[in-house]
């Protein structure tokens, strides 16, 4: 059982970070380029990437409460940096070949290149084993066809690490992964999603018509796709419980200021505000306690898929009920989509359901009890 605090070191970045998004980070409604070009000339796009590939060397811990402090400002950003890192650049790190590793993590680290994930498809969303993008072998590698859904950064990214299968009577086992360049001939993305939230980051389709990839593109070995991505998913639901941490202390940070200042005179001192104040900020500080320790597991080097699910399922689980209740405290102009608990809700929601539904996680959580 791993116990947790955190030490100065931690506290003592979360608050650089928390500087760095208050200061730096814009709230436009178009995708946010300049935000994330002064996050990498900070280095924060490679943060938990070793040094000896262009990164920052910190541990996740680090990265963690970095994702939470952009989130709290901008979870469009968030969202970005979280699939770029945790599930567009660690597979290179964790799975990459030494040649695959210098030719793309520098770029990744360094944030010239954008990363992207394509697992997800029409009729292989939540059981993603079902997927059905073809990877059928040629002549010095593969030739891909296949449409992938809801890709983060698609049209914008430069890296897709993408999941076909080699063999569909192998099931699980004919699952085999790919790292795609933007402009490969064959590869090509849709129009961006209209989306109720997560608005500046770009959701498109992923289509590949008889793409070539080379066999050096192969990520691993054929067949070892599926836990590839699973483990994958287990760093980037901590990144996706994060977020819901950013956006419920955004909500928070909100209401508590609103209250204060007093707009809502003879109210204030209401039991029923209290309750639903006192309900937020224990629920928020009870999420932390559980994300921050799941990506202390994930830093010693266990398995963390249990800790990651129970995180990704509270926090944004949190993230929602905190939107919820603060909407209801701030009154009806929060009904108005440009104010900001409006934005944290159309947010938070999307947060319950990616990278694995809330109802996925709890799949996972029961599961790794019964295994164990
Ligand atoms: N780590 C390593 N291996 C794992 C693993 C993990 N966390 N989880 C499962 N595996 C392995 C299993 O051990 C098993 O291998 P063996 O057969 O050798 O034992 C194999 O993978 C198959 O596992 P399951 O039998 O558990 O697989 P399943 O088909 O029952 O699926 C599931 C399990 C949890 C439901 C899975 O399909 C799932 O997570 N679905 C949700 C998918 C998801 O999260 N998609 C999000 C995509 S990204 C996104 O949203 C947006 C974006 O842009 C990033």
């Amino acid at each position: 059982m791993i116990m947790f605090t955190l030490s100065e070191y931690h506290l003592n970045k979360k608050e650089e970070f928390r500087e760095f998004a208050g200061k730096e980070l814009d709230l436009g409604d178009h995708f946010p380029r300049e935000n994330l070009q002064k996050a990498a000339q900070k280095g924060y796009l490679g943060l938990p990437i070793p040094k000896e590939w262009g990164g920052q060397g910190e541990d996740f811990l680090t990265y963690i409460l970095f994702i939470e402090e952009i989130s709290r400002v901008c979870s469009s950003t968030g969202v970005i940096i979280a699939v770029h890192t945790s599930v567009g650049t660690f597979p290179m790190l964790y799975y990459g070949t030494d040649q695959q590793k210098s030719r793309y993590l520098p770029g990744l680290a360094g944030g010239e290149l954008l990363g992207a994930f394509a697992l997800t498809e029409a009729g292989a969303g939540s059981d993603a084993a079902a997927l059905s993008t073809t990877a059928t072998t040629v002549d010095g590698g593969y030739c891909l066809n296949g449409c992938k859904l809801f890709i983060t950064s698609g049209g914008e990214a430069d890296i897709f690490t993408v999941f076909a299968t080699v063999d569909r009577s192998r099931g699980v086992k004919g699952i085999t992964a790919f790292l795609l360049e933007k402009g490969m001939p064959g590869l090509t993305s849709g129009h961006p999603e209209k989306k109720m939230g997560l608005n500046r980051s770009k959701t498109t389709e992923l289509r590949m018509e008889d793409l070539f990839v080379p066999a050096a593109n192969r990520l691993g070995k054929e067949g070892d796709g599926f836990q590839i991505a699973m483990s994958l998913l287990d760093g980037g639901r901590i990144g996706i419980a994060a977020q819901g941490l950013g956006l419920a202390q955004a909500g928070l940070d909100f209401s508590t200021a609103y209250l204060k200042e007093g707009e809502v005179s003879g109210r204030k001192t209401e039991q029923s505000v209290s309750f639903a104040l006192a309900d937020v900020a224990t629920g928020l500080e009870a999420a932390r306690l559980l994300v921050y320790r799941a990506a202390a597991v994930k830093d010693s080097g266990m398995r963390c898929s249990k800790e990651a699910s129970m995180a990704k399922l509270f926090a944004t689980d949190t993230a929602m009920a905190t939107a919820t209740r603060c909407m209801d405290l701030c009154g009806l102009s929060t009904a108005l989509i440009d104010h900001p608990l409006n934005r944290f809700f159309c947010d938070a929601k999307a947060t319950q359901i990616y990278e694995g539904s809330n109802q996925i996680q709890r799949i996972v959580i029961a599961r790794e009890l019964l295994r164990s």
